[in-house]
C-alpha cells in the first residue's frame, strides 16, 4: 500500500491525499502495523503542566531556556544552571502523566500481547512516559532524575530523585514565587558526586553536545525498521530527532503527526491530527481512559 517515493508525481499525489483528522483511515494503517515508532517532544507533556521549549513557555526568569541548556552556561555559572534544573526537576517530579502518556503506555501493552513491536523515542527528560507505564523508551536527551560527575576521572552516572537536590535550592527557582535580591549561591553548596565529591551536572544533552552513541544507535535502529511512525508534540526543528520522520517517509513508510498546530510540520506526512494530543491520541489509538 505504501510504496517508496519514486517521483515528483508521487510526492504531489501524496500531498493531495494527506489526511487531516482522518481517524478511520489512520486506524486501518495502525491495525496493520507490526513495528511502530513513536517520536515525542515537549508537547506530549504540556497537558501535564510542563512548559514547552519554544514560544511563550520557553523562558525562565529573563533567560531563554535554550540559553541555559548549554555547557558554556554551566561553565560560566553552574549555580544559575543548577537552579534552573532544580526548578525543572521540581515540576517534572510533581507532575502526573496525562492521557497522551497513558494512551501510549496502554497501546504498548496491547502491542506486546499481540506480538507487535512498539518503541518510544522521546526528546523529553521528564520521565513521564515511564511513569505512565511505558517500557520501551529511548531517552534521546537524557533525564532530569539523573546526574553525572563532571570530574573527567570519575564521570559517575547516578539516579537522584531528591527534591530539592540540595538544601540551597529549597524554596528557590520558581520565578512566579520568588522576589528579587536572592542570596548568591556558593559553588560549594551545589550537588556533589557520591563517589568523588566533585560537582555533578544534570544528565542532559545540552545544545552543542553530542548524543550518547548507544542511545543514538538504538534510535536509528527503530527509525530504520518501523512500518509506522507517530510524531507527537514536537516542533521538529532540533536534530537529530527532526530527521527521524523524514527518514521514515524516505523509506516509504507512513507518518502521522499529532500537534496543536493546524498545519503539519512536513507536508509529506500522511496523517495530521491538530489539537491537544491528550484528546486526539487516545481517540486515534482507540484507547478508552
Ligand atoms: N498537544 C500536541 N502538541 C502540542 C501540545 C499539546 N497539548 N502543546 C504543545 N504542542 C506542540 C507545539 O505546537 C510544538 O510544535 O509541541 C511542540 C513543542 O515544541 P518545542 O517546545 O520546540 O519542543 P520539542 O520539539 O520537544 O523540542 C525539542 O529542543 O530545546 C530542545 O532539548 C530540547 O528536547 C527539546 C528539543
Amino acid at each position: 500500500m505504501f510504496t517508496p517515493k519514486q517521483s515528483i508525481f508521487h510526492s504531489i499525489n501524496k500531498m493531495a491525499n494527506r489526511k487531516i483528522s482522518d481517524f478511520a483511515g489512520f486506524k486501518k494503517v495502525l491495525d496493520g502495523a507490526k513495528n511502530i515508532a513513536v517520536l515525542t517532544g515537549a508537547g506530549v507533556s504540556a497537558e501535564s503542566g510542563i512548559p514547552v521549549f519554544r514560544g511563550a513557555g520557553g523562558f525562565w526568569r529573563t533567560h531563554r531556556s535554550q540559553d541555559l541548556a548549554t555547557p558554556q552556561a554551566f561553565a560560566a555559572n553552574p549555580a544559575l544552571v543548577w537552579e534552573f534544573y532544580h526548578y525543572r526537576r521540581n515540576i517534572a517530579f510533581t507532575s502526573l502523566p496525562n492521557n497522551a502518556h497513558k494512551a501510549l503506555a496502554l497501546y504498548e501493552a496491547q502491542c506486546l500481547r499481540e506480538g507487535r513491536r512498539f518503541s518510544i523515542i522521546t526528546q523529553n527528560v521528564d520521565g513521564l512516559h515511564q511513569r505512565a507505564g511505558s517500557i520501551n523508551v529511548i531517552e534521546l536527551h537524557g533525564a532530569l532524575h539523573k546526574v553525572k560527575c563532571t570530574n573527567p576521572k570519575c564521570r559517575f552516572l547516578d539516579e537522584n530523585y531528591d527534591n530539592p537536590i540540595c538544601e540551597v535550592f529549597r524554596n528557590r527557582g520558581d520565578p512566579a514565587a520568588e522576589g528579587y535580591n536572592l542570596p548568591v549561591i556558593d559553588k560549594k553548596d551545589l550537588p556533589k558526586c557520591k563517589k568523588c565529591q566533585k560537582l555533578v551536572r544534570p544528565y542532559i544533552v545540552w545544545f552543542g553536545e553530542n548524543l550518547d552513541f548507544k542511545v543514538m544507535q538504538a534510535a536509528r535502529e527503530v527509525v530504520e525498521t518501523c512500518d509506522l511512525c507517530l510524531v507527537i508534540g514536537t516542533s521538529s526543528v532540533v536534530y537529530p530527532a527532526a530527521m527521524f520522520a523524514p527518514r521514515v517517509l524516505e523509506r516509504g513508510m507512513p507518518v502521522a503527526e499529532f500537534n496543536l498546530n493546524e498545519e503539519p510540520a512536513d507536508e509529506m506526512f500522511d496523517f495530521h491530527f491538530p489539537g491537544k494530543c491528550g484528546t486526539t491520541l487516545p481517540k486515534a489509538l482507540g484507547i478508552e481512559l
